[in-house]
């Protein structure tokens, strides 16, 4: 069973594991501990069998919200953890009155582009350049609505 609950300090070395072997340029746990003391009902882990293998980090902007980032550990991904993940967080922007979310997403990251057009999200632009490596990020939006 796959239990959806807030981070908390001592998931840090675990989600910065799985943060670790799914990106190029990982956030440092110290990042990773920043981000939660600025979006603690917002970052998000996924528990199973009292490990951590999914989190997703989202935060308020405005009206908007905004997803910083998700990640499932490599052996888990495909089981639909990720899809659980996003839509708790679209709950909880639900619950906020948020109707719009968007995120940045590697260009050269089909999987992911896809996981998100599956949950309904479409492009809107690329940022050139977005990235340290110097690669350019498509912007992907999406609206809330009741039935999603
Ligand atoms: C993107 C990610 C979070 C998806 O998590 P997940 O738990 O594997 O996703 P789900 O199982 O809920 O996938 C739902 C659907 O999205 C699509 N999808 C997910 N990953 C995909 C992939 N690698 N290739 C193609 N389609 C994919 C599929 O349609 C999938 O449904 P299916 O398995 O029934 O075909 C995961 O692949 C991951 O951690 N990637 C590395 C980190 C990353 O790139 N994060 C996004 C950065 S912006």
């Amino acid at each position: 069973m796959i239990i959806i609950r807030e981070f908390k300090p001592k998931d840090l070395l675990q989600v910065f594991e799985i943060e670790r072997v799914s990106f190029k340029d990982p956030y440092s746990p110290l990042l990773l501990l920043d981000l939660y003391y600025l979006h603690k009902r917002t970052f998000l882990v996924a528990e199973k069998n009292g490990r951590i293998v999914g989190y997703i980090i989202a935060r308020v902007v405005c009206d908007k919200g905004h997803i910083i980032a998700i990640a499932v550990h490599p052996k888990y991904r495909r089981c639909g953890i990720g899809t659980i993940l996003m839509k708790k967080i679209f709950d909880i922007f639900k619950e906020y009155g948020i109707k719009k979310v968007w995120l940045e997403v590697r260009v050269s990251n089909l999987g992911a582009i896809k996981f998100y057009k599956k949950l309904g999200f479409h492009e809107t632009k690329i940022i050139k350049h977005y990235y340290r490596d110097g690669e350019d990020a498509l912007v992907l939006e999406k609206l809330l609505s009741f039935d999603n």
